[in-house]
């Protein structure tokens, strides 16, 4: 499977900001102008928003997403989300491993598993993030950190659930920083990572899997970055949350190629 075979998918990730009737408001800005996207479109608002986001989309191709879940189905577990009740109110993505949940919230490559084991197990479509510190990138440990990433998150799933999987890369250098990887180095690191998925599950495999870029994704950078043949979508932080440069960024301007 080439990349032209790969849908594009275009996430934004709204973090801990904007209150229900802000969230309202930019799903209704996004609902109202998004033409033919020649993209998948997710928006993955925090928990308090996601009833009402998901009511607002309904009947749209733009899909809601959580940004973190936990791994059990229900119980005493306070203050935790379980996939099934992120599915119950309208979710069909979760974000799992975001490096700002690994640096504040002792999230590991463990915990990253399990949360991917239950998401699949409710239907939910994970978006598993991976990527480097700027100090591992300097001290040239770049493969290795996304390699321990991958093969901690994903080797206890089948070949045949390669496809269900969405793959982030996020330098966490280039993370609400303004500093983009270059096009060059994101292909790079994402070519790695199919490389790497090959490995865990098989060639083929790789091939089906979406690997979208995110870290400082801007409407002046999205079109360079998504003519890359590795490069499947963005997760899209800071920029997600202004209607207009999100849009902007769904309807990117590249040529699809082929690998
Ligand atoms: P950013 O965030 O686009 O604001 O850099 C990306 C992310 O953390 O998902």
């Amino acid at each position: 499977m080439t990349k032209a075979l790969r849908r594009p998918l275009i996430a934004g990730n709204w973090k801990m900001n904007l209150d229900l009737q802000a969230g309202r408001g930019l799903v209704r800005a996004l609902r109202e102008n998004l033409s033919d996207a020649a993209a998948d479109v997710a928006v993955c608002p925090p928990f308090t928003l996601l009833a009402a986001v998901a009511e607002e989309l309904k009947g749209t191709p733009i899909r809601v997403g959580a940004q973190d879940l936990f791994w059990e189905k229900s119980g005493a577990y306070t203050g935790e989300i379980s996939a099934e009740q992120l599915s119950g109110v309208g979710c069909s993505v979760v974000l799992i491993g975001h490096s700002e949940r690994r640096r504040y919230f002792g999230e590991t490559n463990e915990t990253v598993a399990r949360k991917l084991e239950s998401a699949l197990r409710a239907n939910l479509m994970p978006i598993v993030c991976v990527g480097e510190t700027l100090e591992e990138r300097e001290g040239q440990k770049t493969y290795r950190v996304l390699e321990t990433q991958l093969r901690g998150a994903l080797s206890g799933l089948a070949p045949t659930e390669a496809g269900k999987i969405v793959v982030a890369y996020e330098p966490v250098w280039a993370i609400g920083t303004g500093k983009t990887a270059t096009p060059a180095q994101a292909q790079d690191a994402h070519l790695f990572i199919r490389k790497t998925l090959a490995a865990v599950f098989s060639p083929e495999a790789s091939l089906a899997v979406r690997i979208l870029y995110g870290g400082s994704v801007k409407p002046d950078n999205i079109d360079a970055l998504m003519a890359q043949p590795d490069i499947d979508g963005a997760l899209v932080g800071g920029e997600s949350l202004k209607p207009v440069s999100f849009l902007r960024i769904i309807h990117f301007q590249s040529p699809a190629k082929t690998n």
